[in-house]
C-alpha cells in the first residue's frame, strides 16, 4: 500500500529547508551509506550525516510529522530512524534495489524497516524525471509529488528513482519501523480509521461511531507491538 500524505510542511517551511540545504557545503556521495548492491546503482548526493544542518533538518521533520494525523494513521510509527536528506542532479538516479531489512545509524537502536518515506522539497515542475518507481504486486507505480508532501510505502518493494536530467530535487528519506508489523492489519486499520472520522464528521449516530472506534482500537491492541 502506497499512501499520499499531502502538506506535512507547508511552503515557508519548504522553502526555509530548501534554501539551508542549497546553501551546505556538506553533501557527500550518497554511496557511502548503502552496501554493496545499493553502492553499484546509486549515483546521488547525501547531506553527510554527521553534519549539524542534517540534525537540525532531522528534528524538523520529525516534528511536522509528529503533528500530522494522517500520517499517524497511515504509519502507526512505532520507530522512526532521523530522516537523511538527498540531492540528485546532472543526471543522478537511483537503480532498481530493496531497503535493507534491518537499519541502524551510529549508535542508535536498530529498527525493522516496514515502511519506506520520501518528503519531497522540490516541485515536479523544478526538474524533469527523478521519478520515484515503486514495484509491487500491482505493477509499477511513478510518484512525483508536489513539495512538502510525502509518500509512504513498503520497504519490502523494489524501487528507484529515475535519473534526473535537468534541474534538481531535494528530498528527504527515512524508515519507520511500524508497530503493526504486517501489512494488510495496516491497511485494514488505516481504511477503518478514515471511515471512522469521516462518519463522525458526517454526522453519523454517535453510539455507532463510538462502537466502530471501540473496535479499532481493538484490533489495535491485538496486532500493535510496542
Ligand atoms: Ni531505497
Amino acid at each position: 500500500m502506497m499512501i499520499h500524505v499531502p502538506q506535512v510542511l507547508n511552503s515557508d517551511e519548504v522553502a526555509s529547508i530548501r534554501q539551508r540545504l542549497l546553501d551546505s557545503a556538506q553533501w557527500v556521495d550518497g554511496r557511502q551509506t548503502v552496501g554493496a548492491q545499493g553502492a553499484e546503482v546509486k549515483r546521488n548526493l547525501q547531506l553527510s550525516d554527521t553534519s549539524p544542518l542534517r540534525h537540525e533538518l532531522a528534528d524538523e521533520v520529525l516534528a511536522a510529522l509528529a503533528r500530522n494525523d494522517l500520517f499517524f494513521a497511515a504509519a502507526l510509527p512505532l520507530r522512526i530512524l532521523p530522516p537523511l536528506f538527498n540531492r540528485y542532479r546532472d543526471g543522478g538516479t537511483y537503480g532498481m534495489h530493496v531497503d535493507g531489512a534491518v537499519m541502524r545509524q551510529g549508535n542508535d537502536v536498530s529498527i525493522r524497516s516496514d515502511l519506506s518515506c520520501t518528503l519531497f522539497f522540490n516541485d515536479p515542475d523544478d526538474y524533469e524525471g527523478g521519478e520515484l518507481v515503486v514495484s509491487d504486486t500491482y505493477g509499477e507505480h511513478q510518484v512525483k509529488l508536489p513539495a512538502g508532501d510525502l509518500i509512504l510505502y513498503p520497504s519490502s518493494s523494489l524501487h528507484c528513482v529515475n535519473p534526473v536530467n535537468q534541474g534538481e530535487r531535494l528530498a528527504s528519506f527515512f524508515w519507520i519501523q511500524s508497530m503493526v508489523r504486517d501489512e494488510a492489519h495496516r491497511r485494514l486499520l488505516f481504511d477503518m480509521d478514515t471511515s471512522i472520522t469521516r462518519l463522525s464528521q458526517t454526522g453519523a449516530d454517535r453510539a455507532s461511531v463510538v462502537k466502530l472506534t471501540g473496535i479499532y482500537h481493538n484490533l489495535l491492541r491485538q496486532w500493535a507491538e510496542t
